[in-house]
């Protein structure tokens, strides 16, 4: 028997919809904070397979969710690259800035040995989940990751790596196609080692205006759905565009991913109407869960009324952020499950 949300990506409609949160294992768990003390750093949690494993678990033995998701990070492929990733405490992630001379010589030849150990952690992940529990692989979307490794940090807006895109549109086409390519093969390992399906994390494709959605957002995914097809026929794949908006319609046909994931920015009648050919994930807004109550309450029948009878994997419109209690995440699977 296929695990629930396989049976979702495939089409089918399950009341209650299959659930999981992204970022469901984080700064939210004590038990988390206390492993990630342990461990040291973010990279060393993320490149151990012990502590790898125990933290991706965790939410898994707490409310039981119908999937886990791989503990790792977007920007291990950035990493894999030499590019200096690091996590500072308080400011997110930083990296040595690419210039455009670079993009020549950026050498995808480490990479394998490099994600050696996250491609281990999916294998334990597999065997030690209960057999119902989907596991999720994942990475960024080229264009996000791209995103960071041009700025060199988060920005409000990727404002440097637009720009880039607009004065060199060769060099950024090469560089989303070697991080295609790179990302490609590492789903592909992922599958390989056991994960169920994939997320594509695009989290900056809302800032692009049509033209370059189409170029750097749809044409790098589009490109990875084939190369992780051609080697795993049938891979079951989500992506995720967020704040990508009238955009969201064509994405499923224009990539070939099995579902999309929605923010909560998105209206009812838009998702309904892109059930009719697959399935939706989403789109709590996070806030809602922050404050419980009746705002909670109201935010996920609200889904379920829209949403629930057709192929629906509840989530968050984006991740579960640090000051969420742990009562209301209770309260909502309580909400969805009945
Ligand atoms: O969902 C999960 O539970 C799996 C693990 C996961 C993490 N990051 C762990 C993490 C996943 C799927 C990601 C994806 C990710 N990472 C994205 C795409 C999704 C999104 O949120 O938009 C992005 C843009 C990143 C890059 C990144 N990683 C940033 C900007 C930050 C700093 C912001 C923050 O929340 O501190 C991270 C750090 C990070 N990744 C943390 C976790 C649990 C917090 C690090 C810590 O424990 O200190």
């Amino acid at each position: 028997m296929a695990r629930n949300l396989i049976r979702v990506l495939e089409g089918e409609s399950l009341s209650p919809p299959p659930v999981w949160l992204m970022r469901q294992a984080g700064r939210y768990l004590p038990e988390y904070r206390e492993t990630r003390a342990k461990a040291g750093g973010f990279l060393d949690l993320c490149y151990d397979p012990d502590f790898a494993t125990e933290v991706t678990l965790q939410p898994i033995r707490r409310f039981g969710f119908d999937a886990a998701i791989l503990f790792s990070d977007i920007l291990v492929i950035p990493d894999a690259l030499g590019r200096d990733l690091a996590f500072v405490a308080g400011e997110g992630p930083k990296l040595r800035p690419l210039q455009v001379e670079e993009i020549e010589r950026l050498d995808p030849s480490l990479a394998e040995t490099h994600l050696a150990p996250v491609i281990a952690t999916v294998g334990r992940l597999r065997s030690e989940l209960p057999d119902e529990t989907t596991l999720i692989g994942f990475c960024g979307a080229p264009w996000t990751v791209a995103t960071y490794m041009i700025a060199g940090h988060g920005t409000p807006d990727q404002a440097p790596a637009r720009l880039f895109g607009y004065r060199h549109p060769q060099a950024m086409e090469k560089l989303l196609f070697l991080l295609a390519e790179m990302s490609a093969d590492y789903l592909i390992r992922q599958l390989q080692a056991g994960a169920d399906c994939v997320q594509i994390f695009d989290s900056w494709a809302g800032v692009l205006d049509e033209a370059s959605f189409e170029a750097f957002a749809v044409a790098p995914v589009r490109r990875m759905v084939e190369k992780v097809r051609a080697a795993i026929p049938g891979a079951k794949i989500i992506g995720f565009p967020k704040g990508a908006g009238a955009l969201l319609s064509t994405y499923r046909q224009k990539t070939g991913v099995d579902a999309v994931g929605l923010d909560w920015s998105v209206p009812w009648s838009q998702a309904k109407a892109m059930q009719t050919d697959g399935a939706v994930q989403g789109n709590l807004d996070p806030l809602r869960l922050i404050a419980g109550g009746r705002a909670l309450e109201e935010g996920v029948d609200r889904i379920l009324e829209a949403l629930g009878d057709g192929p629906l994997i509840f989530n968050l419109g984006h991740g579960i952020t640090p000051d969420a209690p742990i009562a209301h995440v209770e309260a909502l699977l309580k909400r969805i499950r009945g």
